[in-house]
């Protein structure tokens, strides 16, 4: 197979501190492509803001840069996109490479802030037949690879309990809802519960995000899934907890990083070569891996199907807080809840 062309749909700026209002990840991902250069081309930007394109393309060295993407689309005919916008216009951008007969393309994560929006875009990608995947680039990760490998190894027995005590719903949540379906099997969710606390505005790439959440689950097969969030967060006292008939795995934000207690042994710590719940080289391993099951026709495990599971699980805790009750799934709403709960006033978050 000739080399992969590869545009991409908002380049970012790389920033002085990275945070919500900008990382630049399609810096990121062009790092990943960088390393494969036996596999791919790097051949177009498009950005509503030229000078990002341009100083994009510049350090990537290609010289067509777009302002609008449907334009490129149509002249450069890529066969990988990464879109690294804001998950408002993730699905639109999908859906139009979809339509363009775009091979496949490799989206930021949250898939999007609608979960009508997030449906339709994994679903125009099928019917189209463009691979799409998103950027849940930390199951790539040494802590979160060698836990999952110890619990298909069976080193805590069978999963009883998945807890998740960082982050957020959405933002940093995607990842880690994510995560805890991987750590149970890509398992489908019977039901969610979940409780929220909005006070203070908290806008993320565009996107309201809680400030404090607690979340529980119940996957079919019976695991159960409990995430605290914000100042809740301490109570589960680590990153994922995976908690097993016969052990326990604690994946942590600190030193060590992964720390097993199996039946009959004290607490076994492991540094995970220096790897850290954040990197380095998780982007890396991540674009590596889809471009590989691109070329080889394979699924990657950054599909589409397990980005919406999460992006489910993320929206039924919302909606869990608006019906003020018990969500079963599948989901069976368009919007953003919260969202829709800020707009109509039932939650009032304060500006800064
Ligand atoms: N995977 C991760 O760990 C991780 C980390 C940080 C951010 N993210 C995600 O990455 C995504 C992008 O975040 P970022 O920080 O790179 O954003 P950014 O603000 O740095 O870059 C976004 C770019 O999109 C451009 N843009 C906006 N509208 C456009 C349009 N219609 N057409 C073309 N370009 C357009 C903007 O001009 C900007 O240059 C978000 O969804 C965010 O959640 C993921």
């Amino acid at each position: 197979m000739s080399k992969l062309r590869v545009a991409f749909i908002g380049t970012g700026r790389v920033p002085e501190k990275a945070g919500p209002m900008g990382y630049a990840m399609a810096y990121s991902h062009a790092d990943g492509y960088l390393a494969l250069p036996d596999d791919v081309e790097m051949v177009a930007a498009a950005d509503i803001r030229p000078e990002n394109s341009q100083a994009f393309a510049e350090r990537y060295g290609f010289s067509d840069t777009f302002t609008d993407y449907h334009e490129m689309l149509q002249e450069v005919k890529p066969d990988l996109v990464s879109i690294c916008t804001w998950p408002h216009l993730h699905a639109e951008m999908i859906i139009a490479c979809a339509e363009a007969g775009v091979s496949a393309v490799h989206c930021e994560k949250p898939v999007a802030d609608k979960f009508g929006d997030a449906k339709r875009c994994v679903t125009a990608c099928e019917e189209a037949g463009t691979k799409l995947t998103f950027a849940h680039q930390r199951r790539y990760g040494k802590p979160f690879a060698t836990a999952h490998q110890m619990i298909h190894d069976g080193a805590i027995g069978t999963v009883q309990k998945i807890e998740i005590g960082v982050g957020d719903l959405f933002d940093y949540g995607s990842h880690n809802f994510d995560m805890a379906n991987w750590f149970n099997d890509e398992g489908d969710t019977d039901w969610v519960l979940a409780g929220i606390d909005y006070s203070k505005e908290n806008l993320i790439f565009g996107a309201h995000n809680e400030n404090h959440a607690l979340a529980l689950w119940r996957y079919e097969n019976g695991v159960f899934g409990l995430a605290c969030t914000g100042d809740c967060g301490p109570s589960v006292g680590c990153h994922h907890r995976i908690i097993g008939s016969d052990g326990i795995i604690e994946i942590r934000n600190d030193t060590p990083v992964l720390r097993v207690l199996a039946a009959g042994k004290p607490w076994q710590e492991y540094d995970c070569d220096g790897e850290s719940c954040h990197g380095p080289g998780f982007i890396e391993r991540c674009i590596a891996d889809v471009v590989d099951a691109i070329k080889t026709r394979r699924e990657s495990m950054m599909n589409g199907r397990n980005a919406l599971r999460a992006t489910e699980q993320i929206f039924a805790c919302w909606e869990s807080v608006r019906r003020r009750g018990m969500v079963h799934l599948p989901l069976d709403i368009e919007d953003n809840p919260l969202t829709d709960m800020v707009e109509r006033g039932e939650l009032q978050p304060a500006k800064e």
